[in-house]
């Protein structure tokens, strides 16, 4: 091929740059060290070994595992290990002058943190994706590889297999990203997608997200939200260079939906995603986790089952969308693999700690969840009696949230009993109600005075509108 005018274009310039590579490191293999073989690791040992000819040309030399560090010797694992190289001593990995690559696929804090801290004061490229850590101490770490010149790289930490990490750091480091909004826990997904298209209970849903192996025994990380709110603190850090404490993140899960909401929601034109949502505002950030009715025709509502997506808007590019695989043994080694090739070709290379160049990341205020602005579905269990439809109106009136749709069904789909005396003799019905852009803090107020109204038969059910 030739360029117009131009010298013919060298497609395939690797004799000479792996030649190079081949000198700077005298064609030493780079070395790796495996904390971990679990589900991740026993990924990454198996895409290692089944690519080892295509990654050792992109890297310039052969990548080797010297050790993997486990608790248990005698456990059965993937056929691509090699039980040589296992050792319960974790400090024969980030120890080992020989070994370029730690790759941490423990997961937790502890002793995670201490090992990887380890590994980079010792001048070793760092592979992780340990979401919690990073949601904790990402800035930190960060701020410690590159004060070292190594590279810390953290792809499979969101989205498993998606690329998410190098479209905020590299594909997109030319843009302002303004909006972040993203379906990051592929167990709350499938568990609504079976609710929505089924009729299932959560209950139902959760037992048979359970039998597929899409949720753990103790679902709780994944259910109710901590999950998905690690991931945004590790996608704001990358999106807004924010440094956030999860406190500050408004974090809530599935647990409390219904199946009569699916049916609302449909019937107002929405389906309800669990979302991460993220948006830079200038002078502050908002970060919120929680169940969100987004309109039926929209890309994200179409994200079914244990999919994932995160749908980022730049200023300059606008809308932009990556879809897939969000968790699992090989999707998730895909981006750790990659990693690991990145941070390989860069120690070979003698570049390495560029990845983290110039990243500026800091606290930044998060606005509380009494001053956001949304549209809300609300739900309510109440006495069937004259007025109390102009009570509810009323009072939403009285505190300054307008209602742009209502309706009125009976009996209450959830079943609300009677409590006792007058209202025993009173049936409840749902009266279901969408409300114009309010701010948070007011439509709390309004629910604060109804639920002090003796017609109220169980708490309200309030998610947010989203039209992402
Ligand atoms: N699973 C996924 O789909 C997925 C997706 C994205 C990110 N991640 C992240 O990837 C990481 C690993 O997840 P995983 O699902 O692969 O976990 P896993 O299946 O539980 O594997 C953990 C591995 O680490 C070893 N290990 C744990 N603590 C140890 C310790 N103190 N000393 C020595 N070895 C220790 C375990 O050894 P034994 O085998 O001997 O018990 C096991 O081999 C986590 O940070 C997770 O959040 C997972």
């Amino acid at each position: 091929m030739k360029t117009e005018g131009g010298p013919p274009l060298n497609l395939n310039p690797e004799p000479h740059a792996a030649s190079d590579r081949r000198r700077l490191r005298g064609g030493a293999p780079i070395q790796i060290g495996l904390l971990g073989c679990g589900t991740v690791g026993g990924g990454v040992l198996r895409l290692l070994a089944e690519n080892s000819g295509y990654l050792a040309e992109r890297a310039g030399v052969p990548l080797v595992v010297k050790r993997v560090v486990v608790r248990d010797l005698e456990k059965e694992r993937v056929a691509a290990l090699d039980r040589g190289v296992l050792t319960t001593n974790p400090e024969e990995v980030v120890d080992d002058p020989a070994i370029d690559v730690v790759v941490e696929v423990m997961g937790g804090e502890t002793p995670a943190r201490a090992l990887i801290e380890r590994a980079i004061d010792r001048g070793k490229g760092v592979v992780t994706a340990n979401k919690l850590l990073l949601a904790a101490h990402g800035p930190a770490l960060l701020a410690r590889a590159s004060a070292r010149q190594v590279d810390l790289a953290f792809e499979g930490a969101v989205g498993g297999g998606i690329p998410i990490i190098r479209t905020l750091r590299d594909a997109f480091a030319s843009d302002w990203v303004e909006r972040v909004t993203a379906i990051l826990n592929g167990t709350c997904n499938y568990i609504l997608t079976r609710m929505r298209d089924t009729g299932a209970s959560f209950d139902a849903a959760l037992r048979e997200a359970q039998a597929l192996g899409y949720a753990e025994a103790d679902p709780s990380l994944d259910v109710d939200g901590h999950d998905a709110a690690h991931k945004l603190i590790v996608l704001a850090m990358l999106a807004f260079g924010a440094q956030v404490d999860s406190a500050d993140v408004h974090t809530s899960g599935i647990r409390s939906i219904e199946e009569a909401d699916h049916r609302y929601a449909d019937r107002f034109g929405y389906t309800i995603k669990h979302l991460a949502i993220g948006r830079d505002l200038g002078d502050s950030i908002e970060l919120r986790v929680h169940p969100t009715l987004i309109p039926k025709q929209s890309v994200l509502a179409n994200v079914s089952g244990v999919l994932n997506a995160v749908l980022l808007e730049g200023r300059a590019v606008g809308p932009s969308l990556v879809y897939g695989r969000g968790a699992g043994d090989l999707p998730t080694a895909v981006s750790v693999v990659s990693d690991i090739l990145d941070v390989a070709r860069s120690i070979a290379s003698g570049v390495a700690g560029m990845q983290g160049r110039g990243m500026s990341i800091k606290p930044r205020a998060v606005r509380p969840l009494g001053e956001i602005v949304s549209r809300y579905y609300l739900r309510f269990a109440v006495e069937d009696r004259p007025g109390v439809m102009g009570r509810l109106a009323g009072t939403l009136g009285d505190a300054g949230v307008s209602i742009e749709q209502i309706v009125q069904q009976g009996p209450t789909s959830s079943g609300a009993a009677p409590a006792g005396g007058a209202a025993a003799r009173q049936p409840a019905v749902d009266v279901v109600l969408i409300t114009h852009d309010a701010r948070e803090g007011l439509v709390r107020n309004a629910l604060d005075a109804i639920a002090r109204e003796q017609f109220l038969r169980e708490p309200v059910h309030l998610f947010r509108i989203e039209e992402p």
